[in-house]
């Protein structure tokens, strides 16, 4: 395959939003467990973030009647680079309009993946000011360590169930000028699985194919926890207050981190990622492919047992289908 050079238009996942039917229960969950801050609330939903997010909130938590994500949101690398993402996604085919209004960013692109997912791209966004009393004496620190729970840093990824792998990776690929950095293949052309990043991370955005073929639901949201004495810890927590740990604490082999899942009580998937996996700095990468060969001795899980069945099934919002291949698994899905 001839070179092509890399598009350095994206800048990171800033935000992510996440439905949860039980409100209330998934807001002290996020404060209490995960030690995140409640920005703003309006009657719908709150905004929050890790103490080390810069931006006004990383995390929208939403008011539903079914659990599931909503906006997806970016940033642009420049005002410039924007319009530049814009003219692809438009030129694409793809569905998009410009929206504004949006609490904690600008004027920004709302557009629809293939399978459905919405996402934002914008440029102008609202920094996190601390106040005096909430000021971190580690100048790098958006904001002082918060006390409770076991604080996550920063909000890492969001993986997404989608119907077709390959097509919804390819349109973030050429429009937004995302990398393929791992990928899972059987059979030498059914891609699973995928992981995609437009910076030195293996990943901002993962996909995996959803086998009930519902597609546009949500797999889990991520975030980076720090050390791995920090994973334990809030492990212990998940386990002292009854929360259900799906899987881990473990370390994948793809993207060489150390996780652990869990249902949030809303029953969204939340990962705790950290160590950082690996980074990759080669413009010449070549995605790395796993197949049935290694997926299930290496590369699901390097360190520490299998992945259950209800992993490669349960999604938000639930479905049936999905619903139906748990029970046939034996798996409790969440409510
Ligand atoms: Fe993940």
């Amino acid at each position: 395959m001839t070179f092509q050079e890399p598009i350095h238009d994206v800048a990171q996942l800033a935000m992510v939003e996440i439905f949860t039917p039980k409100y209330e229960e998934s807001l002290n969950f996020f404060e209490t467990f995960l030690g995140m801050y409640k920005q703003a609330e309006d009657g719908k939903s709150a905004y929050l973030r890790a103490y080390e997010d810069r931006y006004h909130h990383s995390m929208k938590l939403t008011r539903s009647d079914k659990a599931g994500v909503g906006v997806i949101s970016w940033r642009a690398m420049s005002p410039q680079a924007l319009e530049r993402r814009v003219a692809a996604i438009a030129a694409s085919g793809q569905p998009g309009r410009w929206v504004e209004g949006h609490k904690g960013y600008g004027r920004a692109y709302e557009f629809t993946t293939p399978d459905g997912h919405v996402n934002h791209l914008f440029w102008d966004v609202e920094y996190f000011k601390p106040t005096e009393a909430q000021r971190s004496r580690l100048l790098s620190r958006a904001q002082k360590r918060p006390l409770s729970g076991v604080p996550v840093r920063r909000l890492d990824h969001v993986n997404i169930m989608v119907s077709d792998v390959t097509k919804n990776a390819t349109f973030m690929q050429e429009t937004l000028g995302f990398q393929k950095r791992e990928n899972v293949v059987f059979g030498g052309k059914d891609e699973l699985a995928c992981w995609l990043s437009v910076s030195p991370l293996v990943h901002e955005i993962a996909m995996t194919k959803d086998n009930s073929g519902h597609g546009n639901r949500l797999h889990h949201l991520a975030f980076w926890y720090g050390s791995q004495g920090q994973m334990l810890d809030i492990a212990d927590l998940l386990k002292e207050y009854g929360l259900h740990i799906e899987a881990g604490p473990a370390k994948h082999g793809i993207s060489q981190g150390y996780f652990i899942y869990f249902y949030e009580p809303g029953g969204n998937r939340i990962e705790l990622f950290g160590d950082c996996g690996y980074l990759i700095f080669d413009p010449e990468w070549k995605t790395v492919t796993w197949d049935e060969t290694n997926f299930w001795s290496e590369g699901g899980v390097w360190i520490g047992g299998d992945l259950p069945q209800d992993f490669f099934v349960y999604g938000t919002p639930i479905v049936e289908a999905a619903a139906e291949a748990a029970r046939a698994a034996e798996v409790e899905p969440a409510e």
